[in-house]
């Protein structure tokens, strides 16, 4: 008979430190300690500062998680951890954990991708059918990843500039709406009309995209507003930023979708909680859309949790996602 196998998972690419555990391939334990309190008071993400909150708050999220799936360390069976990308130091913090913990217990360590544990979180609750594509939009990342099979990567399109994420903060700093502002804008944008002109950034036959363009045509729209003493609508401004970003994702991943005809397509990365963004490509049709629940959406443990799983039950360790491959030795 077959034993049941356990994975711990540890993410800390960012501000958030996650660890969850994944027994036989059902989530046992999904815990997290957020550092965004902290960074709301600086405007951003401090990366020596989250390292060393990092490295603070692990133990106690560590053993929150055996609580709740109600193990003891002893009965995991593998450590998974994200490698890249994200905080070099915020990074380490989480490697050095996971191999410590790997070597006390004798176990084997899987380093897995960030962008390939969203990408994974969308078998969390349903299933990515192959060939898929994927639509990544996060606070450092705005791709179009095709996937003709599981842990096959081809990026297909990609920002020129800034993440989309990486936009919705900014344009959040500069209506003083604090961080993170992806959340912020998207709760104010729902107040509000697209009655603003925003271009769509790179509207053309290309797959990628231009966030840094979006900004720039954002401030100067703002700046001339401010200068016309013209009474200023918040909410509007959001909406307005809110639909040219969201349709031209849209646009780009219908435009990939004839490109490379897909049987899913997952949404991934924090942006992927935007609530017009879910209304938006839900009612997209022809092809089975999957996105996560909200809490899977942004950084956590799950979705590192679950990627590691879907590598070990497919016996798949071989990491492509930048065409890089780990030696079979680094998994032990
Ligand atoms: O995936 P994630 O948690 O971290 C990275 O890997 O970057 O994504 C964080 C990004 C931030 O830019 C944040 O503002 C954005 O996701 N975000 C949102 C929403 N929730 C988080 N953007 C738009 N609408 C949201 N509801
Ligand atoms: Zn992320």
């Amino acid at each position: 008979m077959e034993t049941s196998k356990i994975i711990l998972a540890i993410e800390t690419s960012c501000d958030e430190t996650g660890i969850a555990i994944i027994k036989d391939g059902k989530l046992i334990a999904n815990k997290l300690i957020s550092q965004i309190d902290l960074f709301v008071h600086y405007g951003g993400v401090i990366p020596e500062l989250a390292a060393r909150l990092h490295e603070y708050n692990f133990p106690y999220v560590l053993q929150e998680s055996l609580n709740e799936a109600k193990i003891t360390l002893n009965e995991v069976d593998m450590i998974a951890y994200t490698f890249a990308p994200g905080l070099i130091g915020a990074l380490q913090i989480g490697a050095i954990f996971a191999k410590t913990l790997a070597i006390s217990l004798d176990i084997p360590l899987m380093p897995i991708h960030h962008l390939e544990g969203h990408i994974h979180a969308a078998n969390i609750d349903d299933k990515i059918i192959y060939p898929a594509m994927a639509l990544i939009v996060s606070g450092g990342h705005t791709e179009l990843v095709y996937m003709k099979e599981a842990f096959s990567y081809d990026i297909v399109g990609t920002t020129r500039d800034d993440a989309v994420g990486e936009c919705y903060d900014k344009v959040a700093r500069i209506l003083k709406l604090g961080y993170p502002g992806g959340p912020k804008i998207d709760a104010l944008s729902r107040e509000g009309h697209p009655a603003y002109k925003l271009p769509m950034p790179l509207d053309d036959d290309s797959l990628d995209f231009s966030f840094s363009g979006l900004k720039s045509s954002f401030i100067n729209l703002y700046n001339k507003l401010m200068r016309s003493h013209e009474l200023i609508n918040d909410a509007d401004l959001a909406a307005s930023l809110q639909y040219s970003a969201i349709t031209i994702l849209q646009k780009k991943t219908k435009r990939a979708l004839q490109k490379y005809p897909s049987k899913s397509l997952v949404i991934a990365g924090g942006v992927s909680a935007n609530s017009y963004l879910r209304k938006v490509f839900n009612d997209l049709h022809d092809t089975k859309v999957i996105i996560p629940k909200i809490q899977y959406c942004t950084d956590n443990g799950a979705m590192i949790a679950q990627a590691a799983w879907d590598r070990f039950s497919a016996n798949n360790f071989e990491n492509n996602y930048f065409k890089e491959s780990i030696s079979s030795e680094e998994l032990k």
